[in-house]
């Protein structure tokens, strides 16, 4: 009883706007909706079709009066309108009840977003009908979610690796002293394997076909035994398509590029860290979230290539709305940690 008139009173979302996936946590119930960030849409007469795991089964499905799109790119909004419909629609979807207020969102952005795309995120928001917004940073949500001791003045480094970007960042004492986001992620993966077997073996194939593989048999170190499987791809000669048999092999050459644009991005961080800082991280080792980092051997890659202990957080796929949920629940002590 008491539980559900706070609820009435308190009324929030937190929300992780990812290029891949977004995902809403509520105080209270914990995470109520974790879909991709896709929209369909009708084009005559104009009207939304679906959002998320429904607009999926579309995606990439030509259909002249059908259009699928991810309105999210390299982690900020790409195609405003769509962001803004897709974000009251999945509001909509968890919004049930009775609510004396309107809500009050914190939601992830990338470090470094610039005024422009905050005020797109604000402006979808306030669209969405909430009552306040609030913006905290994916790496130090990330940071929040793991349960890192972030409010210590001790520097923590967290590499949140979404869809569309990585964000590196060094965290102490509830500010970030350090960030860089780098436009190389998850996607960037599946758009390198989509490029390599075009290039090595004239075929096409589609972008969650390569993300598959790269989830079935991509690694950042070469594996010891051989693992294959079979996929489609259309000959981009003859037009027809053709099954033919992929190895870890090509999968881990294809995935070069992005893996050391990532492995260059954390190193680079760390020679950006004081002598106290880079102690602190030397000490409490690096820790890996977000989706991309569950490329197998991802860890053990920046593990070489550093020197330091690397770990990835339990639910890296969660951690960002974990984080942007504790802060919301917490919002008296966490305030402090958002940008707007
Ligand atoms: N097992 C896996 N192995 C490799 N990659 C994976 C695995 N599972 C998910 N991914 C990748 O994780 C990425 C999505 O991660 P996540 O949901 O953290 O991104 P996002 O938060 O939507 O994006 P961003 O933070 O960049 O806006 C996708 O590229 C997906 O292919
Ligand atoms: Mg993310």
């Amino acid at each position: 009883m008491l539980g559900s008139l706070r609820r009435i009173f308190r009324h929030g979302y937190a929300i992780d706007l990812g290029t891949a996936n977004t995902l809403i946590y509520t105080p209270g119930s914990g995470i109520v909706l974790n879909e991709p960030s896709i929209v369909a849409v009708q084009l005559r007469p104009p009207r939304l079709l679906a959002v998320g795991n429904e607009a999926k089964k579309l995606y990439g499905k030509s259909h002249p009066n059908v259009e699928t799109a991810r309105p999210l790119k390299d982690g900020v909004i790409a195609d405003f309108n769509k962001t803004n419909l897709m974000v009251r629609t999945f509001i909509k979807m968890v919004n049930h009840g009775f609510h004396l207020t309107r809500p009050t969102l914190v939601i992830g952005v990338p470090s470094g977003t610039t005024q422009v795309e905050k005020k797109a995120v604000i402006d979808a928001a306030m669209q969405a009908s909430a009552k306040e917004v609030h913006l905290i940073e994916e790496p130090m949500a990330a940071a929040i979610g793991a349960k890192l001791p972030v409010h210590t003045p001790k520097g923590h480094m967290i590499v949140d690796i979404g869809g569309g970007t990585t964000e590196i960042a060094v965290i102490s004492m509830f500010s970030t002293v350090y960030s860089e986001s780098l436009r190389v992620a998850g996607d960037e993966m599946d758009e390198a394997i989509v490029r390599y077997i075009r290039k090595r073996y004239g075929l096409q194939i589609g972008i969650f076909e390569a993300e598959k593989l790269k989830i079935l048999l991509g690694s950042a170190v070469q594996l010891p035994n051989t693992v294959e499987m079979s996929t489609i791809g259309r000959d981009v000669i003859e037009g027809v398509p053709r099954e033919f048999r992929i190895t870890d092999k090509d999968i881990f050459e294809a995935l070069q590029d992005p893996v050391n644009a990532i492995v260059e991005s954390v190193l680079k961080g760390l020679s950006y860290a004081s002598p106290e800082i880079a102690g602190d991280i030397m000490e409490n080792g690096v820790v890996l979230a977000g989706g991309g980092s569950l490329l197998r051997n991802l860890h053990l890659r920046i593990h070489k290539a550093t020197g330091l202990k690397v770990a990835r957080v339990k639910s890296p796929l969660i951690v960002v709305v974990l984080g942007a949920g504790t802060v919301l629940e917490n919002f008296g002590l966490y305030k402090q940690t958002c940008i707007v």
